[in-house]
């Protein structure tokens, strides 16, 4: 299929989704913006960013993507998709990025570029060698491309933990080397629960262009703060925690489940654990973990093609939550308006703040919340769950309990330590 004739499939099948609050108050020329942008994914995992883009509008190009079960999962799921008569071949997967920046190889009329870049690097749980490192360190690669080929929009995801490493020098690195290419940025950290997603899970959404301003993609839309990251937990809420930890962490997190991870401190994958109202203590299923980041239920099947199930987690915890990537897409098709006044100027030296822009060669602080929206309608956990989940082994149960007890420092919320006990007893004879 040629780009004009996909141009039309995408403009006659897909219906551009109004957000609440994007349709009210806007001035007239502000909805005639709406636009439609020939995006490329590099590092496009299984699609979550692209998926969420597509649904607000924009039409995907070419993907690059090295492990083979997400290219398994990218083929059936992104590629193939009926709504939009495509087949198999219509869009190229590319495997490495490095070759992709060498060759400058992507279509001359690319619109946007999207990089959910490895965190591997950068986030608490990795190896921390930051934007040097083998892995993290491919967002130059990104950086290289974009010296070749002129692209007006960029839209970079990856863990808050990459502005605090190293003072944020490395990201601060990546901003100054974005505008010596042209670029305007503006960044924010975003809360997956602003979007009816019962997972705490903090990304920073970096927009960069050429073309317009940023800031009217990523700070038109603010609900403020909203909810609180409750320590106290009554027992008739489900809460969600790492059975992994228990030391010097917990991934505590009352009425949804912590972050959904592409690796665990004990090296694999694994699924956070579940308390639910009433005490069962259980893992949720891959496909619920699926729901969980905004995928349709077995989004991830067709990995296990070429990997073992288990895999599957690892793809689904590295995933960007879909209705995130909607959202930034949505505003991205149509910018609204940024109230942020500059709160102040980030000196080269202080902490890096949860959102800023850059205006004049300076970094300005944005007071704005991690909750773009308001979620439209609180669903507990327990409701959002369709499957029972696995019981908690009896291994991993005692595992934690043990290492809570013994050698943690933290302080449990009250009830919470007695029903791991109580489920350690219970799984015993099994
Ligand atoms: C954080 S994940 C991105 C997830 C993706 N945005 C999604 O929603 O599923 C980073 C991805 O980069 C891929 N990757 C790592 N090295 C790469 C390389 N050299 N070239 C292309 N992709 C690479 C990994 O396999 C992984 O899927």
């Amino acid at each position: 299929m040629t780009d004009i004739a996909l141009t039309q499939a995408v403009r006659e099948q897909i219906e551009i989704p109004l957000l609440p609050g994007m349709a009210s108050g806007k001035p007239a020329e502000q909805i005639a913006r709406r636009r439609s942008l020939r995006t490329v994914g590099l590092f496009a995992g299984i699609g979550g960013i692209e998926l969420g883009l597509e649904r607000a509008g924009h039409q995907c190009l070419q993907l690059c993507e090295i492990d083979r079960s997400a290219q398994a999962v990218l083929r059936e799921r992104v590629i193939c998709n009926p709504r939009l008569n495509r087949g198999a071949d219509d869009i190229e997967i590319v495997s490495d990025v490095r070759e992709l920046a060498a060759s400058a190889a992507i279509p001359v009329n690319t619109e946007l570029l999207a990089a959910g870049f490895p965190c591997t690097d950068l986030s608490q749980a990795g190896k921390t060698a930051g934007f040097d490192g083998a892995q993290s360190g491919l967002i130059w690669s990104v950086l290289e491309l974009l010296g070749k080929r002129e692209v007006p929009w960029l839209l970079i995801e990856n863990v808050p933990n990459m502005l605090r490493l190293g003072r944020g020098q490395g990201f601060r690195l990546l901003l100054q080397r974005l505008e010596a290419l042209g670029y305007r940025w503006a960044y924010r950290v975003v809360d997956s629960r602003a979007f009816d997603l019962p997972q705490r899970r903090q990304r920073v959404l970096l927009v960069a262009s050429k073309d317009g301003d940023p800031k009217d993609v990523l700070f038109a839309d603010d609900a403020g703060h909203f909810g609180g990251e409750p320590w106290g937990w009554s027992g008739e809420t489900a809460c969600g925690f790492y059975w992994t930890e228990g030391v010097r962490g917990l991934g505590w997190a009352v009425d949804a489940v912590p972050t959904l991870k592409g690796g665990s401190t004990v090296g694999v994958p694994s699924p956070p654990a579940i308390i639910l109202p009433g005490g069962a203590l259980v893992t949720p299923s891959i496909e619920d973990a699926e729901r969980l980041q905004g995928f349709r239920k077995g989004w991830t099947l067709p990995a296990e093609q070429v990997a073992k199930r288990g895999f599957r987690w690892r793809l689904v915890g590295n995933a960007v939550s879909v209705p995130v990537a909607r959202w930034v897409g949505s505003r991205l098709a149509r910018p609204g308006v940024a109230t942020q006044t500059c709160v102040r100027e980030v000196g080269l030296t202080e902490p890096l703040p949860d959102a800023a822009w850059s205006e004049g060669g300076a970094m300005l602080t944005a007071a704005i919340s991690r909750w773009p929206k308001r979620p439209s309608q609180p669903r507990p956990l327990a409701d959002f769950l369709t499957d029972a989940g696995q019981p908690l082994s009896h291994r991993a149960a005692a595992g934690f309990y043990k290492r809570a007890t013994e050698r943690s420092k933290l302080k449990f919320p009250a009830g919470f330590l007695e029903v791991v006990r109580r489920h350690v007893e219970a799984t015993a004879a099994g």
